[in-house]
C-alpha cells in the first residue's frame, strides 16, 4: 500500500472541521455528476462533532443525498446505543433530508438476519443488484481494538465476499449487531476513517499498516479498491 494518506490535526474538532469540508465537497460533485450523493455515516462518539459540524453548513444539498450508516447495534431506534438515533439527534433531525433519504436498519424487525436481509434489499433498491453498492463517502472509525464499523476481530465476517450486510456478535454490550461488510466498504469511492484520542493509537498504527495477521485488525483491510483512503487524526491517535 502506498504511504497513507494521514491528515493530523491539534484536536478532535479541528479534523471534524477539515473533514466536513471535504465531505461536502465530495457530496456537492457526487450531485453535480450523478443527480444524487450517497453518505454512510459511522457510529460511536467520535462522529458526533463531525456531525453536527455537518448540520451547521448550508451548502450541502441534503434533499439530494442518501444516509446510511455502516453498521448498527440490534437496539430500538429510540435506544442511547442505537448509532441512528446518535445520527438523528447530532444531524438528520437538524437537516433538509427527505425521509425517504435516510435508510435507518430496521432493528424492529424479529431478528438481526431479518434485519441485514432488508438493508440488502434497500442497497439493491438503491444500486441495483448488478454490482456493489459504490458510496461516495464512507465514514469510518476504529475501536482500540482494531475493529470497524461491526467487524471484529477474528470474526468469519471478515471473509465474507457475496453478502454485502451481515448480523454480527460483539464482545461488548449491546451484543447483537449490523454490518455492512468488507466488499461493500471497500467498494466506496472516498473512506476517511475519523479517529482521536492516544487510547486508539495502537490499533492505527496496526491498521495503516501492513500487519501480518490483520484479521486481528480489521480497520487494516479497509483498502478501497478504487477509491481513496483518508485517515483524519487529532494529535492524541497519531502514530
Ligand atoms: C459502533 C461503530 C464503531 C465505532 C468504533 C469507535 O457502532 O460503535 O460503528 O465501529 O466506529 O467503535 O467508536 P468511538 O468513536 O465511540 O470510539
Amino acid at each position: 500500500m502506498s504511504d497513507p494518506d494521514l491528515r493530523v490535526f491539534p484536536s478532535l474538532e479541528a479534523a471534524g472541521r477539515a473533514l466536513a469540508d471535504e465531505v461536502a465537497g465530495a457530496i456537492g460533485d457526487a450531485v453535480e455528476v450523478n443527480g444524487r450523493a450517497t453518505l454512510v455515516l459511522s457510529g460511536g462518539s467520535t462522529p458526533q462533532r463531525l456531525h453536527e459540524l455537518l448540520a451547521e453548513r448550508d451548502d450541502i444539498r441534503w434533499p439530494r443525498t442518501h444516509v446510511l450508516l455502516g453498521d448498527e447495534r440490534f437496539v430500538p431506534h429510540d435506544s442511547p446505543g442505537s448509532n441512528y438515533c446518535m445520527a438523528r439527534r447530532s444531524l438528520l433531525d437538524d437537516v433538509p433530508i427527505p425521509p425517504a433519504n435516510v435508510h435507518p436498519w430496521r432493528t424492529d424487525l424479529p431478528t438481526p438476519e431479518d434485519a441485514a436481509l432488508d438493508m440488502q434489499a434497500e442497497l439493491e433498491r438503491l444500486f441495483g443488484r448488478d454490482a456493489l453498492p459504490r458510496f461516495d463517502v464512507l465514514l469510518l472509525g476504529i475501536g482500540a481494538d482494531g475493529h470497524t464499523v461491526s467487524l471484529f476481530p477474528d470474526s468469519p465476517s471478515l471473509a465474507e465476499e457475496r453478502r454485502w450486510t451481515l448480523p454480527t456478535l460483539a464482545s461488548d454490550e449491546p451484543r447483537k449487531r449490523l454490518t455492512m461488510t468488507l466488499p461493500v466498504l471497500n467498494a466506496a469511492r472516498a473512506v476517511h476513517f475519523l479517529v482521536a484520542g492516544a487510547d486508539k493509537r495502537a490499533a492505527l498504527r496496526r491498521a495503516m499498516g501492513e500487519p501480518e495477521q490483520p484479521e486481528q485488525c480489521p480497520a487494516a483491510l479497509v483498502r478501497p479498491t478504487d477509491g481513496t483512503l483518508t485517515w483524519w487524526l487529532d494529535e492524541g491517535a497519531a502514530p
